[in-house]
C-alpha cells in the first residue's frame, strides 16, 4: 500500500471548515429564478380541491388561481405551468375542447396574462386530459396512438393556446415531428416570439401516478400505458436523439422527465448539446418527499433544497417542482 505524499499540503477539508470558504468554492447555486411552478386549474368558482397523493397541492379554480398568481410573482417566480382539470363530459375520441378558444386552458391563460402580465405562461401541449381513454393522442381501432393525426390535432391546440398569449408551448406528447410542425404553425400565423419548451426526453414512467389523479386521466387510461410514445426508462442514447431532434426542429428548450432519477440524462443532455436544459421533478417523486416528511422520517425543508440543489449540479437551468412556492419562501429566509 503507497501512503500520499501529497498530505498534508492537500488537505481537502481545510476549504470545508468555514462558512466562507464553503460559501466561496460553492459551484452551483439554486435561485428563485430557476423555479417554474405547475397548477392545476379547474371549473368553477372559489375551489381549492385538495389533491390526495400530493399534499399541499390542489385544484384551483380561476379566480382563485388569480389571487394567488400575484403572490407566485411577487415571491419572483418566473413562471408557471397549466394544466387543466377537464370534467368528462367535455372529453371526446376527437379531443377537440384541446382548441376550444373558450376552453379552460384558453381563459386561464388570457386571464392570468391580463393580471399578472410580468408572469411567464407555460401551456401543456398533449391531448391526455381531453381524450376519453386518457391517452395523449388519437388512436385508431386497434387503440395505437397515430402519429400524424395527432399532430394535426397538436398544432390546433398549440395554436389556440398562442392566440390566448400563452408564452411557452410546452409539447407533452411524444410524437415523432411534432415540435417542427407546431414552429411552423406558430410562424406562420405570425407567433414569432412564442417559446416552444420540449418534453423531450420524456419517459413512461410510473413517477406520473398522482398527477394523472389529479387532472382525473387516470380512470380514462385505465391498465392502458404509454410505452408505444414515451420512452423506454432503459434508455440514454435515445434521449440524446430525442433532444438533439427538437433543437432541429425549432424548439428553445427541451425538458428530461421524471427528474431526480433521470439526472444522468440531465447532464448528458447540458454537456453534449449545451442548450437550455429542464426538469421536471414529477408529482411521483414530490409525494415520496410528502410522505416521508409526513412521517417524520425526513427533514422536508432540507430534503427540497437539496433535491433541488442536485438539479442545477446536474445541468438544469430550471426545474418544474410542485415545491416552487415552497422552495421560494425558504430561499427568502436563508
Ligand atoms: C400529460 C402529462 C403528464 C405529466 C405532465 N404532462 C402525465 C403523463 O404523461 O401521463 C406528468 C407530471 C407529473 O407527474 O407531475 N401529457
Amino acid at each position: 500500500m503507497t501512503v500520499s505524499t501529497l498530505f498534508p499540503a492537500i488537505r481537502m477539508r481545510r476549504m470545508r471548515r468555514d462558512d466562507f470558504s464553503r460559501r466561496l468554492m460553492r459551484e452551483n447555486h439554486l435561485t428563485v429564478d430557476n423555479l417554474i411552478y405547475p397548477v392545476f386549474v379547474t371549473e368553477g368558482q372559489q375551489q381549492r380541491q385538495p389533491i390526495d397523493a400530493m399534499p399541499g397541492q390542489v385544484r384551483f379554480s380561476l379566480d382563485e388561481l388569480l389571487k394567488e398568481a400575484e403572490i407566485w410573482a411577487r415571491l419572483g417566480i418566473p413562471a408557471l405551468a397549466l394544466f387543466p382539470v377537464v370534467p368528462s363530459e367535455k372529453k371526446s375520441l376527437e379531443a377537440t375542447e384541446a382548441w376550444n378558444p373558450q376552453g379552460l386552458v384558453q381563459r386561464s391563460v388570457r386571464a392570468l396574462k391580463q393580471a399578472v402580465p410580468e408572469l411567464g405562461i407555460i401551456t401543456d401541449v398533449a391531448l391526455d386530459p381531453f381524450t376519453t381513454h386518457g391517452q395523449d393522442g388519437l388512436i385508431d381501432a386497434s387503440g395505437y396512438v397515430v402519429n400524424d393525426d395527432t399532430v394535426a390535432a397538436l398544432v390546433k391546440q398549440a395554436l389556440s393556446h398562442a392566440a390566448a398569449g400563452a408564452d411557452v408551448i410546452a409539447p407533452s406528447d411524444m410524437m415523432d415531428g411534432r415540435i417542427g410542425q407546431i414552429r411552423l404553425a406558430l410562424e406562420s400565423h405570425g407567433y414569432v416570439n412564442t417559446r416552444i419548451m420540449a418534453y423531450s426526453a420524456k419517459y413512461a414512467s410510473s413517477f406520473y401516478g398522482p398527477f394523472r389523479d389529479a387532472v382525473g386521466s387516470a380512470g380514462a387510461l385505465g391498465q392502458g400505458n404509454k410505452y408505444s410514445y414515451q420512452m423506454d426508462p432503459a434508455n440514454s442514447d435515445e434521449a440524446i436523439r430525442e433532444v438533439a431532434l427538437d433543437i432541429q426542429e425549432g424548439a428553445d428548450m427541451v425538458m428530461v422527465k421524471p427528474g431526480l432519477p433521470y439526472l444522468d440524462i440531465v447532464r448528458r443532455v447540458k454537456t453534449e448539446l449545451g442548450v437550455p436544459t429542464f426538469a421536471y421533478q414529477v408529482s411521483g417523486e414530490y409525494a415520496m418527499v410528502k410522505a416521508a416528511a409526513q412521517h417524520g422520517w425526513l427533514n422536508e425543508t432540507a430534503i427540497m433544497l437539496e433535491s433541488l440543489l442536485c438539479f442545477r449540479r446536474a445541468g438544469a437551468d430550471g426545474i418544474l417542482t410542485y415545491f416552487a412556492v415552497q422552495a421560494a419562501e425558504a430561499l427568502r429566509k436563508t
